[in-house]
C-alpha cells in the first residue's frame, strides 16, 4: 500500500488534526500526514504539530495583498512537500475557484453541522434556536460554494435541554474526531470515489446505525 501524502490546514487549536496525526500513525493507515499548514502563525495546532517534529509552516494571509497571492503561496509549500491531499481542519480563510479548481477531488474538509443544514458559522447556537434534537457534522470535498461539496461521511449527536452552544461545540467535537480520520481513510484507500458529483463509499457498511433523539429507553 502506497500512503497518500496529506497536507493538513489549520487555523487554531488544531483538535481535529491531531485526530488525523494520531489516525495516521497506524501502519495500515492509508495516508500519512506530510505537513500542517496555518495562515495564523500563532496557531496553538502549529506549535504542537512541531513539538510532534512534524514539518509545520505558517503562511500569514495578511502578508499577501490578495487573496490569489496567498493562495499561490500556499499551494507553492503544499507542492514542495508533495502533498496529494488537503484535508482543511478549522481553517477559516475561504478558497477561491481557481485555488479549488487546482485541488478539485483532493481537498476534504470538516464542518460542524449535518450539512446540507446550518452552513457558516455559529452553526450550534442556530441547530438550539430552532430546537432540532439531532445534530452533528459532514465531512465533504470543498467545491467552490461555502461548505457545500460532496459529502464523504457524517456523524451525529442528540441535543440535550439546558445545552449551550459551548456543550453542544463539545459533543460534536468528539464525534468529528472519529469520522474525519475515517472519511480521510476511506478517500485515501479510493473506497470513497467520486462519480457525477456525489461520492460513492466502495465499502461494507452498518446498516442498522440508528441514533433516536430523545432516546428515552
Ligand atoms: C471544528 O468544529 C471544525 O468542524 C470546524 O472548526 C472547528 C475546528 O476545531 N471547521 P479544531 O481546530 O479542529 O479543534
Amino acid at each position: 500500500m502506497r500512503k497518500r501524502r496529506v497536507g493538513v490546514l489549520i487555523s487554531g487549536r488544531g483538535s481535529n488534526m491531531m485526530a488525523l496525526v494520531e489516525a495516521a500513525r497506524a501502519p495500515d493507515y492509508p495516508a500519512e500526514i506530510v505537513c500542517v499548514v496555518s495562515n495564523r502563525p500563532g496557531a496553538a495546532g502549529l506549535a504542537w504539530a512541531r513539538e510532534q517534529g512534524l514539518a509545520a509552516h505558517a503562511v500569514d494571509h495578511k502578508a499577501y495583498a490578495t487573496r490569489e497571492a496567498f493562495e499561490d503561496a500556499l499551494h507553492a509549500v503544499l507542492m514542495a512537500e508533495g502533498v496529494e491531499l488537503i484535508a482543511c481542519a478549522g481553517f477559516m480563510r475561504l478558497m477561491t475557484a481557481g485555488f479549488v479548481a487546482r485541488w478539485a477531488g483532493r481537498m476534504i474538509n470538516i464542518h460542524p453541522s449535518l450539512l446540507p443544514l446550518y452552513p457558516g458559522l455559529n452553526t450550534h447556537a442556530r441547530a438550539l434556536a430552532d430546537g432540532v434534537r439531532i445534530v452533528g457534522c459532514t465531512v465533504h470535498h470543498v467545491v467552490a460554494e461555502m461548505d457545500a461539496g460532496p459529502i464523504i461521511a457524517q456523524g451525529a449527536v442528540p441535543v440535550i435541554d439546558g445545552d449551550t452552544p459551548a456543550a453542544l461545540a463539545d459533543r460534536i467535537l468528539s464525534v468529528e474526531h472519529v469520522i474525519y480520520p475515517q472519511a480521510l481513510a476511506l478517500v485515501a484507500s479510493g473506497k470513497a470515489r467520486l462519480e457525477d458529483g456525489h461520492v460513492r463509499i466502495l465499502s461494507t457498511v452498518n446498516q442498522t446505525a440508528r441514533l433516536i433523539s430523545p432516546d428515552v429507553g
